[in-house]
Formats: structure tokens, C-alpha cells, sequence
């Protein structure tokens, strides 16, 4: 999902401006802009394409400045273009602004400001932000858009500067926007990635906020533009964190980070006596419990589901948030809601447990962006603690979020009064080293990926806790691959999906020794016998298996609730290989977003 930053202070904007573009790029965008204001007016670069584009184009050697706002853009309304770039400017080209979200009345905003005389340069949205602020600007930036501001329906976190104010004024609502403390200066953007290094003091306005940066000072109001408190926070990140650390991609680097991330959710939270996490929430009285994600969370959270009745005994939900936002389903004060996301932003995720908030369930968050959007309106929950994911293919996230959520399930049951089993405490305990275990199939199943990277279709399939390792497996392959992949219950395939098979068609099963090991095989030989090429991820050699599968990868040995967590490290790793392989840009597919802010 697209960025925003903004700088204005002492030093020159623009290379600030272009390196915080850079920084954020993981979210995902199509084309770039600048804006740079000086004595001589406002300067604006706009590229179609990647920032490397807009740094080259020979327009930016000649700005000056040292106020300044850029963006990353994600087209929602007019197609990726030049002119659709943003910054988006007024009539007379003296205001200019940058804006994430959607602006979901500006259609008739537009016809009303055309009426008046406006005209418009580009297709987007966003646009008519510019023109309403051109009616009401009289010299006062901030005045001028809080009352653009209740005309806007829809979701932004947007900033703009005025060739004529030595200031920059922000809004949030429903977008992610973090303010930077600097030395003499001011930042702000999308997200706390982009201000490394620059600041160590930050800011996250809240919704119906707004803030006028000055070079040495900054104001945040309400809607009303009366002033409110704020709590000033520590930026924690080191540069270490945005840096690929000789990983040729971040996407890898942050497979390989999985032990590391792993025993940071443990760390704190899991102790001989069991669990300890910070919820200020009453469990006891729990009688559902709804869990709530998109995408890669949406399959940890079908992950929690299984391993909190197991654990629990109490019933599970599990919905896409796009779905459940808009669903009539009765909500009870008796639920535990709980979001899953790795940014904290997501749109629908957001909306949704704010949906269940109106219904009073309590609602905890399993978030990674601390102090996201999500986490601030869940009010409690599970930090993952896993730094900053910037592949935008989720992975140490991932197996992040399943680990909170088995330490959930198991601080239910403390609260609940039922005992904890002290050998799955150890196995948890050790789930580091058994990731690195896993790492070790790296390079076999590279090997793998080169048999198989030409495949047009694949098939991955699991049962019980690995049904949705299937999914996630599937997911990653499509999302970096671009092969048509799909993940299914290993005994659906009866069901339909055999059809597909034949020699063309690759199916990876996730087999470890469970209690459903038999069942698999059988489904394993059902396709064989439609001559479809078979690939097991299984955790002890077995003559059977081997006799029947033309590829085996190997992967430690765990209790069933934590096998999930050793058997999706090769198929992160075979996503990877496949799309690197095919010269696909694997930390930025095409078309996706890291953060979908928008619905
Ligand atoms: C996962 O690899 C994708 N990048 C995507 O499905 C992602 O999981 C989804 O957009 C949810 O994001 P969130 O966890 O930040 O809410
Ligand atoms: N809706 C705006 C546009 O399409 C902003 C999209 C974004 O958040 O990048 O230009």
C-alpha cells in the first residue's frame, strides 16, 4: 500500500525526501512524486514506475528546498500514470498534497468543484483534496483543511504544504501517519521504517487528528482544531532492521530470521509455571472466540482455531474481516474477538474489530507494528516482537502469530484453571532450535524449486493443523510465483480437485506422523495412481512414503500443534526459490501491497 513522508527543517528535503520513498517501497506502489517548496514556488517531480525512476529523472536535480512532502502511490481510482501520481496540486499549482486512502465521495465533490469552475488533471481521488483546499485557503494551511476535512468521506492519512506557508499540516483517519522529533527539525510518514536514523522520538496521530509542522515545533488538534495531548514515543528501530544483512532479498532474510523471531514471541511469556502475557481482559467468563485476519493472518488464524479447542475446549470462529465487517452475525459480550496482522493497518481488519468493539466483545489484537492502528483500537493483545517485516510476502510474521496464539490458548487455560501440560511447555520452549532444523532442508528444497519452477499449476495439501499450512504454502507460491496454486484438505481431493490431476499436475503433501499419517498416504496413492507427481514434507523416513513419492523434504520431528511452525519453513523457502528462479522480484511482487490500507 502506498507511503507518505514529509520533512521540513534546516537541511535540504529532497535526498531525505527520495531516501524515505526508498524506505518504503516494501509497501507496495506503482508510481512516485515529490514535492519540494522554495522562495520560488512549489517544485514537483512525478514518475510513473519505480522510485530508482524518479531519481534519475533530470527534473529533480533542480529542486531546492527545505519543506518537503512524497509519495508512494498504490492506484485505487485512475490508472498508475504520471499524472495520476501524487502530489495533486489546486488550480493555480500553489497547494499541493499527498494522500493514502480512498476518498470515497470525491466523485461527487468533483462534479460540485467542476460546477465551481475547477479543473482537474488527473483521474484519482484523491485529487479533489487539492481543489477544496484552494476554496477555502485564505493563508491559514491548517484552518483551510478542517474544513476540507468534514467534507471527506473515506480514509486518509494525507499531508499538505502551501507555496505561501512555511508549514506542512497532516490529517489521519483510517490511514497509518507517525510523526518524527528531530534536532531543529520535523518528519512524518507512512511508518516508522522510513524515519530511521533520522529521529528517536515519534508521534502516532490518532483518527480526526490533525498536526502543523513547523521546522522547530508542531501543534496536533482535533477535528475542532482544538489542541490535545499526545504521548511521545521512543523509535526503537536500529538500521539493522531495514537492512537485508548480505541476504540477497528480504524475503530471505526474514525466512532465516524465523528462530530469532520465534524465541522473541516466547521471550517473557513462557516460563515453568506457563504463560504470562499483558491482557487486561477477564477470559474466564469467554464462551466463543472469533478470530479475525486476511491473507497470511487469515491462515494463522484457521491455525488458532484448531489449536485453541484443542487446548481450550472452547468454540472457534474464524473469518476473513472483509467478510465478517459486512456479515449481520450476532456479536455477544460474551465473545473474544481477536485481530490478526502483521502491519496493524489493514482496512478490513481494522473495520472489523471495530464492528465487534460496537457489539461489545472484548477484542485483543496479535499485531507486529506496535502502536498500529489495530493495536491501539484492540486496546490489549500479543505484541510478535518480530521487527520490521519488510518482504511482502509474510513469513517470520507468520510463524510469529502461531506461536502467540498457541501461548493464548494455553494462558486460557491457566485462567481457566486447567493444568498445562510441561512437556508441550518444553517442546514450545525449544521451538527455536527445531526452526533451524528446519532451515536445514534449504538447500534440498532448492533443488526442488529448480525441478519444479516451470510448473503452471501446483497442489498443496494437509490435514487437521496443516490444512492451513497448505493454504499458506499455496498463498506464498502464487503471491511471489505468479504459478496458479491452491491448498486443500488432503481428503478433498475426492471431492473435485482430483480431476486436475496428471503428469502435469505437482501436488506437495504436508505429512508428519500423526494421528492422520495413514489417511494421507492413502490420499497420497490416489493421486499416484492418476499418475500426478507427488511431493511429501514428512518428519521420519518411511519405506511406504519413499516408495511412492518422487520428492521427500525433510523437517524435524514435534508435537502436533507445533508442526505447523517446522513445516511451512520449506515451503516459504520453495516459494522463494521458484520466483527468485524465474528473475520475479520476490520482496515486491507485482500488484500486491504490504499494507492493504485501502478496502
Ligand atoms: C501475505 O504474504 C500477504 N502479504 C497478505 O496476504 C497479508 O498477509 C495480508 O494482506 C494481511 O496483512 P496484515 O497481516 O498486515 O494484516
Ligand atoms: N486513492 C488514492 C489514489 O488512487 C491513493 C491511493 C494510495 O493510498 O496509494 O491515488
Amino acid at each position: 500500500m502506498c507511503g507518505i513522508i514529509g520533512f521540513i527543517g534546516e537541511k535540504e528535503a529532497k535526498n531525505l525526501l527520495v531516501e524515505g520513498l526508498k524506505r518504503l517501497e516494501y509497501r507496495g506502489y506503482d508510481s512516485s512524486g515529490i514535492c519540494v517548496k522554495n522562495d520560488l514556488g512549489l517544485s514537483i517531480v512525478k514518475n510513473l514506475g519505480k522510485i530508482d525512476q524518479l531519481e534519475k529523472d533530470s527534473r529533480l536535480s533542480s529542486v531546492r528546498g527545505k519543506i518537503g512532502i512524497a509519495h508512494t502511490r498504490w492506484a485505487t481510482h485512475g490508472e498508475p500514470s504520471e499524472v495520476n501520481a501524487h502530489p495533486h496540486c489546486d488550480c493555480k499549482n500553489e497547494l499541493a498534497v499527498v494522500h493514502n486512502g480512498i476518498i470515497e465521495n470525491y466523485s461527487s465533490l468533483k462534479k460540485i468543484l467542476e460546477k465551481e469552475g475547477h479543473k482537474f488533471k488527473s483521474k484519482t481521488d484523491s485529487e479533489v483534496i487539492a481543489h477544496l483546499l484552494e476554496k477555502f485557503y485564505k493563508g491559514n494551511l491548517a484552518e483551510a483543511l478542517l474544513k476540507v476535512l468534514p467534507l471527506l468521506e473515506g480514509t486518509y492519512g494525507l499531508a499538505v504544504i502551501a507555496e505561501k506557508s512555511g508549514e506542512i499540516v497532516v490529517a489521519k483517519k483510517g490511514s497509518p501517519l507517525v510523526l518524527g522529533i528531530g534536532n531543529g527539525d520535523m518528519f512524518f510518514a507512512s511508518d516508522q521504517t522510513a524515519l530511521i536514523n533520522h529521529v528517536n522520538k515519534i508521534i502516532y496521530l490518532n483518527d480526526n487528528e490533525i498536526a502543523v509542522l513547523r521546522k522547530d515545533n508542531f501543534e496536533i488538534k482535533n477535528i475542532n482544531g482544538k489542541n490535545v495531548n499526545y504521548e511521545i514515543e521512543e523509535l526503537k528501530l536500529g538500521a539493522e532492521s531495514i537492512e537485508k544483512n548480505g541476504f540477497e532479498h528480504y524475503m530471505l532474510k526474514e525466512i532465516f530470521e524465523q528462530p530469532k523471531s520465534v524465541k522473541s514471541a516466547l521471550t517473557g511469556r513462557l516460563n515453568k509455571d506457563g504463560v504470562k502475557l499483558s491482557i487486561n481482559i477477564n477470559l474466564k467468563k469467554i464462551e466463543r472466540v472469533i478470530l479475525l485476519g486476511c491473507g497470511t493472518s487469515w491462515h494463522s488464524a484457521l491455525i488458532g482455531k484448531y489449536v485453541i479447542e484443542e487446548l481450550t475446549n472452547i468454540p472457534v470462529e474464524v473469518d476473513y474481516a472483509s467478510e465478517f465487517r459486512y456479515r449481520n452475525t450476532p456479536i455477544r459480550d460474551s465473545d473474544l474477538v481477536v485481530a490478526i496482522s502483521q502491519s496493524g493497518e489493514t482496512a478490513d481488519t481494522l473495520a472489523a474489530i471495530k464492528k465487534a468493539k460496537e457489539c461489545n466483545a472484548k477484542t485483543i489484537g496479535i499485531v507486529n507494528a506496535v502502536s498500529s492502528s489495530i493495536a491501539r483500537e484492540c486496546g490489549t493483545g500479543i505484541y510478535l516482537h518480530a521487527g520490521p517485516e519488510i518482504g511482502v510476502a509474510s513469513t517470520k510474521a507468520f510463524t510469529s502469530q502461531i506461536t502467540a496464539l498457541i501461548l493464548l490458548a494455553l494462558y486460557i487455560r491457566k485462567e481457566r484453571g486447567m493444568e498445562l501440560d510441561n512437556d508441550l511447555l518444553k517442546e514450545i520452549a525449544s521451538l527455536p532450535q527445531k526452526l533451524i532444523l528446519s532451515l536445514e532442508s534449504c538447500d534440498e528444497v532448492e533443488e526442488l524449486a529448480k525441478k519444479f519452477k516451470d510448473s503452471k499449476n501446483f497442489i498443496f495439501l494437509g490435514r487437521g493443523f496443516n490444512f492451513p499450512i497448505a493454504l499458506e504454502g499455496a498463498l506464498k507460491l502464487k503471491e511471489i510465483s505468479y504459478i496458479h496454486a491452491e491448498g486443500y484438505p488432503s481428503a478433498e481431493m475426492k471431492h473435485g480437485p482430483i480431476a486436475l490431476i496428471d503428469e502435469n499436475m505437482p501436488c506437495l503433501f504436508i505429512c508428519p506422523h500423526d494421528h492422520t499419517y495413514d489417511k494421507v498416504l492413502s490420499n497420497i496413492e490416489e493421486v499416484k495412481a492418476r499418475k500426478g507427481k507427488i511431493i511429501a514434507i514428512t518428519d521420519k523416513t518411511d519405506d511406504k512414503l519413499s516408495s511412492i513419492a518422487d520428492e521427500i523434504i525433510y523437517v524435524p520431528a514435534v508435537h502436533p500443534i507445533l508442526s505447523p511452525l517446522v513445516n511451512v519453513i520449506p515451503l516459504q523457502l520453495f516459494a522463494y526459490f521458484v520466483a527468485n528462479m524465474k528473475g520475479l522480484d520476490v520482496d515486491k511482487p507485482r500488484n500486491l501491497a504490504k499494507s492493504v490500507t485501502v478496502e
